[in-house]
């Protein structure tokens, strides 16, 4: 029997950065991606110490209520709308994320997005696989030059930044709408400028979203915000599915009112709207804006780091760098 505190790590992760914590806790680590359900979750969390987790694992309440002992919970992600941090602060649990590292590798996937949809990549690759391309037309496939046009981004984080910086190289001039408006020093590293978010919508040519998920942003965009886009706008969601109306999305695109979209989130994903795939003016990626390799390295080095720093181990000993709450420390 070991008296070492116990860490559950919900899914694969790289088992080298894991390593790190078997000196000091005992690790139990999910070796297939599943989905717990709440009552699982529950008895997964009871006992543990600390736990390491994923998007699709929702913990409350309910799932934390058996877990006296549990200290951590570090999501392998930036956004934590799984997590009712309310929830774990009352009962003195700790919630770290994983921001920073992924802001690079996010801006790069949302502008492969925006590129794909500007010049119709999905469709185009989807019509040869088909064995469709018999003879090369000069007017084919005839997409969008993203050069000159109005790069728009709701919610200027540190991952609307990164894109924003990208804008430059692309001649596109950046218009953003947050919460608060930027200190000017990072609005001229950004080459953006703060709009209020009706002129965000209207004036946006493609329209990047990066703002979390709240109660507050839920169908952020819906019907009556696509209504004030151009009709040959594109949008670009990166950010959390529940953002977008994706009924609303659908009809829009559908009856051309908004020229196309390129979305790796979705409300209910890994379910889609049932429309979505069935129009061509859509790029569609299963949730993977933060996959490259490096950046999920590096998140599950960050979710490992802020655990071990929690227990007086490690690089950041006794300072875990990423707790959204640190009111419980
Ligand atoms: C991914 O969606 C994340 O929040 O890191």
């Amino acid at each position: 029997m070991t008296d070492k505190p116990r860490v559950w790590i919900s899914r694969p992760t790289f088992p080298g950065i894991v390593a790190r914590l078997e000196p000091h806790f005992e690790v139990v680590a999910e070796s297939e991606e599943r989905a717990f359900n709440r009552s699982e979750l529950a008895a997964k969390l009871a006992g543990q110490d600390a736990v390491i987790v994923g998007l699709k694992d929702r913990i409350g309440a309910a799932e934390i209520a058996r877990a006296e002992r549990l200290r951590i919970v570090a999501n392998l992600a930036v956004g934590y709308d799984n997590i009712d941090l309310d929830a774990l602060s009352a009962a003195g649990i700790a919630v770290s994320n994983t921001a920073d590292v992924l802001n690079e590798s996010v801006a790069d996937f949302a502008w492969a997005l925006m590129l794909g949809a500007a010049r119709r990549l999905g469709a185009a690759e989807r019509w040869l696989r088909a064995g469709h391309w018999q003879a090369t037309e000069f007017k084919a496939w005839l997409g969008t030059d993203v050069g000159g046009c109005t790069l728009g981004i709701l919610g200027m984080g540190r991952i609307g930044q990164a894109i924003a910086r990208r804008a430059v190289g692309f001649g596109m001039p950046v218009l953003y709408h947050n919460r608060s408006q930027l200190p000017e020093a990072v609005e001229l590293a950004c080459h953006a400028r703060h709009v209020d978010k009706a002129q965000l919508l209207r004036e946006s040519d493609f329209l990047i979203l990066t703002l979390p998920l709240t109660a507050q942003t839920r169908h952020a965009i819906g019907a009556a915000e696509l209504a004030l886009m151009k009709p040959s706008a594109m949008l670009v969601n990166v950010a959390r599915g529940g953002i977008v109306d994706d009924a609303a999305l659908v009809a829009a695109l559908r009856e051309r009112r908004l020229a196309g979209a390129a979305l790796d989130v979705f409300e209910g994903e890994p379910a889609l709207h049932p429309g979505l795939l069935q129009l061509d003016n859509a790029v569609l990626s299963p949730h993977i804006a933060s996959a490259s390799q490096g950046t999920r390295r590096a998140m599950t080095a960050v979710a490992v780091d802020n655990v071990l720093a929690l227990f007086g181990h490690g690089p950041h000993a006794g300072k875990p760098p990423n707790i959204l709450n640190p009111n419980v420390l």
